[in-house]
């Protein structure tokens, strides 16, 4: 009985192997993603305030030229467990856009400045006016950072769940932009993106984006960055919920601690 359970159990190991490479190989050239080391990653990991800041300034200069992002208020940005700007800075920063509002008392919507409690504006009024102008839709990028995911393929899937490992959405991105335009002759290729072709000629490009605190502006950084901008974008509450994660485990472990003592002096004379 036992044998048939062995055999059994590496029959499916063998299948899955199997069919991991078969999913790998349909999707023609395109490669796993590299595995980054992130601040915010594992049980106690934090968001790098400075990196934040950075990678806004690359969203807000270069990505927002096309893609929206509907989920995110000015105001969030001031908020404890992100790019913690200070609320002057997002007022100042806020009333730099248009904002669409109204109807006035006339009946017809105005423009005015934008507030802290304004969502982020977006270029494009819709799906449509973005492809009519880029050839294709850019996806919102609120939760895109969690909202792609990818089987880093056998063994490591295994592993994955029980390591928490959720960066695979970020690795990706940062491979996206950084590493996957790898084709001179065809700006359209991207070895990350699914298929190999995608519709977005590579954003990023060495000294585009201006930063005063001495890290190189480079295609690496401006992907690292924005890569982890777009993480607290898609989990604002990262920090708050691995704080509430550690405390629960703590609890859990003391009062596991307090049962064992309970039960040896409740059954201390009991044979
Ligand atoms: C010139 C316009 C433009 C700019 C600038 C731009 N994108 Fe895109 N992006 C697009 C379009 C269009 C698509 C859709 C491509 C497709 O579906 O083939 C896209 C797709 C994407 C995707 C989706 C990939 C997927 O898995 O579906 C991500 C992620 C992305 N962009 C991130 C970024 C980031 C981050 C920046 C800033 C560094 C950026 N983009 C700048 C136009 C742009």
């Amino acid at each position: 009985m036992n044998r048939f359970k062995t055999l059994g159990l590496a029959a499916l190991v063998a299948a899955s192997f199997i069919a991991g490479q078969a999913m790998a190989a349909g999707g023609h050239d395109t490669k796993t993603p590299e595995r980054q080391s992130w601040s915010f990653g594992g049980p106690f990991g934090t968001f790098d305030r400075a990196q934040l800041q950075r990678g806004f300034k690359v969203f807000r200069e270069v990505c927002a030229n096309c893609h929206s992002a509907n989920r995110i208020a000015f105001r969030n940005l001031s908020q404890a467990g992100g790019p913690e700007f200070s609320e002057a800075q997002v007022k100042a920063l806020a009333a730099e856009y248009k904002v669409k509002d109204g109807p006035g008392d006339d009946g017809n919507m105005f423009e005015r400045p934008g507030r802290p409690a304004d969502r982020w504006p977006a270029v494009y009024a819709n799906a449509e006016a973005a492809k009519a102008t880029l050839g294709a839709v850019p996806p919102d990028l609120s939760v895109i950072a969690k909202a792609r995911s990818y089987s880093r393929g056998f063994p490591l899937f295994l592993v994955d769940p029980i390591i928490q490992y959720q960066e695979h959405g970020v690795d990706y991105i940062y491979s996206l932009l950084a590493l996957g335009y790898d084709d001179p002759k065809d700006p359209n290729h991207n070895s990350y993106f699914p298929g190999g072709r995608i519709g977005m000629g590579a954003p990023l490009s060495d000294g585009q984006v201006e930063y005063t605190d001495g890290t190189p502006e480079t295609v690496k950084s401006y992907a690292r960055d924005v890569a982890a901008y777009l993480m607290w974008m898609a989990e604002p509450k990262l920090e708050e919920r691995k704080k509430t994660g550690f405390r629960v485990m703590a609890f859990l472990i003391l009062f596991a601690g307090l049962l064992y003592f309970t039960k040896k002096r409740v059954w201390a004379g009991a044979h």
